[in-house]
Parts: structure tokens; sequence; C-alpha cells
């Protein structure tokens, strides 16, 4: 990517982003997150959604592990675009009205869309995340470094539906979603969200990352880190699901577990009880036998071709997919 926008000059005048809160809105519409986790608990085999893991030390946790030596997703991807930025930014400039809304979905930090501000000059950053606190503080500190750039945040659950407040965004937009967080979802799920991210982008362009298909030792390596930080961001969620279901997980009973199912070409992350127990919360408990384990993360891994595929099928056009030279990671480019 050409060189950043350079950052606020010390006089310029402060602007602050707004907040648009719609955390929740995703989750079952009578009961909330309590219902869903205490569903997911009871389930056979227990689940609990990769969403969860999104408070503030886990959002903080997972910024830890896109600087590990294992976990090349991030720099593979920060890669491909500073190798391939010039040619995608000449796409996107012939695709979007000047000005156009920039739509970050699953923000975290904002780190990679601040780097498409100065070659695309979006008219307005639009972030969207469920971990709101941890975005609250993200746009601040974005707003400070870009005082030019009118910023909205949204907090938002969209694992079941990718619906933003009326007006957001006003006309054809990017909408970006890297970090491969697609992959969360199993396919059925993906589809129906790129379909609502083409309905969103109205017209507009879709800039997405996807993890591909490579040796199952790299995959496991990637989600079980030698320092223990994936296993800390797995095991903080039982303290988030604490907070919010009112249960009463002790943390060292559950062991990290990462496997590759080549079956369905994901990664699946569990946390393993290290004994028999029981977990309680109000109205409700489920025992656990020793060995057994709760599901808290698939992450699905793509041939490019079927991700290209898929973004077909979802009604997106003129795809491009930009690789590595190991060909472990597609960033694909899109028109609506
Ligand atoms: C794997 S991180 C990626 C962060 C950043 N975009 C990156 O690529 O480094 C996933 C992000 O998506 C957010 N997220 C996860 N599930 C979500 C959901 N259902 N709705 C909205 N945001 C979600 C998390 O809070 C987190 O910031």
């Amino acid at each position: 990517m050409p060189p950043l926008t350079p950052d606020a000059p010390p006089d310029a005048p402060p602007r602050a982003p707004t907040f648009v809160s719609r955390a929740g809105a995703g989750t079952d519409p009578v009961a909330g997150p309590a219902a869903e986790l205490a569903a997911g608990l009871q389930a056979q085999p227990a689940a609990i959604a990769p969403k969860y893991f999104y408070d503030p030390l886990g959002s903080a946790l997972f910024t830890a592990i896109t600087e590990l030596p294992e976990y090349y997703p991030t720099r593979t991807e920060a890669a491909i675009l500073q190798a391939c930025g010039a040619e995608i930014a000449g796409v996107l400039r012939a695709a979007l009205p000047p000005g156009f809304d920039l739509v970050d979905l699953g923000a975290g930090d904002g780190a990679k869309a601040a780097r498409l501000f100065g070659p695309l000059a979006p008219g307005r950053y639009i972030a969207v995340d469920i971990s709101e606190a941890y975005l609250r503080q993200a746009l601040d500190a974005l707003q400070r470094r870009f005082p030019a750039l009118p910023m909205v945040g949204v907090g938002l659950d969209f694992a079941a539906r990718l619906a933003l407040p009326e007006g957001l965004p006003a006309g054809p937009a990017l909408v970006f979603y890297p970090g491969s967080s697609i992959g969360n979802f199993a396919p059925p799920q993906a589809l129906r969200l790129l379909r609502e991210a083409r309905a969103l982008a109205r017209g507009g362009a879709l800039l997405i990352g996807a993890d591909l298909v490579k040796p199952p030792a790299v995959l496991e390596a990637a989600y079980d880190d030698a320092l223990g930080v994936t296993a800390a961001f797995n095991r903080n969620l039982l303290s988030h699901v604490n907070r919010l279901l009112g249960s009463d997980f002790e943390l060292a009973d559950w062991k990290h577990r990462a496997l590759f199912n080549a079956a369905e070409s994901r990664i699946e992350m569990h946390l393993q009880a290290q004994r028999a127990l029981t977990v309680r919360w109000p109205g409700g408990e489920r025992r656990f036998g020793a060995g057994e384990r709760i599901h808290t993360e698939s992450s699905y891994k793509w041939q490019p071709a079927a991700f290209e595929a898929l973004l077909r099928q979802a009604g997106w056009r003129q795809v491009q997919c930009f690789s590595d030279p190991l060909a472990w990671f597609g960033v694909f480019l899109a028109q609506g």
C-alpha cells in the first residue's frame, strides 16, 4: 500500500467519533445472551459461540495473538495487501464514488482499516464490532490520528443478521472484512453473511480475507502457540460467560485444545474438562465428565476456487483473489 495519511497535525481541531449501540441485536431477541449460552452449554456436545471470546480482555488477547510467530494469518494478509495494494486501490477507485463509506466488519483495533485510509481516501469510516468497550477505545485513538475523517462506531452482534442502523452506509460502500473472521461461520451461514454484506455495500465492493487450506501442523500451531496466548484467549471465554450467565466455571479446570478436522476443513478449538465437574448458573446446570469438551470455535479453511464460488453464489461479481507465494491466505476483492 502507498504511505498512510499523515498523522494529525498538533493544532488539528478535535473531532469525536459517533457511537451507536446495537449489541445483542443478533442474539435471541427475547432472551438475549444468557439464554443462548445456557442452550449451548446444555447441547450435546456443549458449545459456546466464538463471538463470546470478545470481552475487553479477549479483544486485547486477540491483538496479542496477531503478534505471535505461529499466527501467520495477520502478517500474511498484511503482506498481500502491501504487495497488491496498488492494484486493489486502482480497482476500488474505479468502482466506488468519491467520499464512499468504508464499513469495517469485526473491526477490532481498526489497525487494518487505518492502512487503507491513505490509499483509498474514504469519506467516512464505519467500524462494527460486538466488543463495544474495546471498539470505543480503539475509535477514540484512531480519531486522534485521523481527525479529518468522520468515524462512526456500531456496537453490533451480526452473527444472526447483518443490519446497520438507517443511513449506514449512505451509498455505495466498501465492506472490509479482514482477518479470516468469515471462517468462524459454517458455509451456509457464511453465504448468508456474504449476501447481507452485498446488500450493505449498495452496489459498492467487498475486500475480504479468507484463510486457505494448508498443512495441519501449520494450522494447529497457529491455534496452539508455545507461549500459551491462544490458550489464555480460549479460557478467558469462561470468565466472560461467568459474567453474562452468572455461571461458576473455574478456569483452572479447563484445558485448551486445538485440532484440524480434515473432513470439515476446519480448525476446532475446544475446552476440555480436567476432571468430572458440574457447572451451575441461575436456573440451570451441566455435568461434565473428565475429558469432556466444550466446542468454542471453528475456523473454516478454504480452497481459493471454493471461496470464489461462494462469493459468486452470494451475488458478488468480478471476483479477484490475491494471495502470497505459499498460497496460505487469500484476499478477495469483489464488486456488488
Ligand atoms: C479475529 S478478530 C479480527 C479483528 C480485526 N478485524 C483483524 O482482522 O485483526 C474478530 C473480530 O470480530 C469481532 N466479532 C466477533 N464476532 C462478532 C459478531 N458476531 N458480531 C460483531 N463482531 C464480532 C470481534 O470482537 C473481533 O474484534
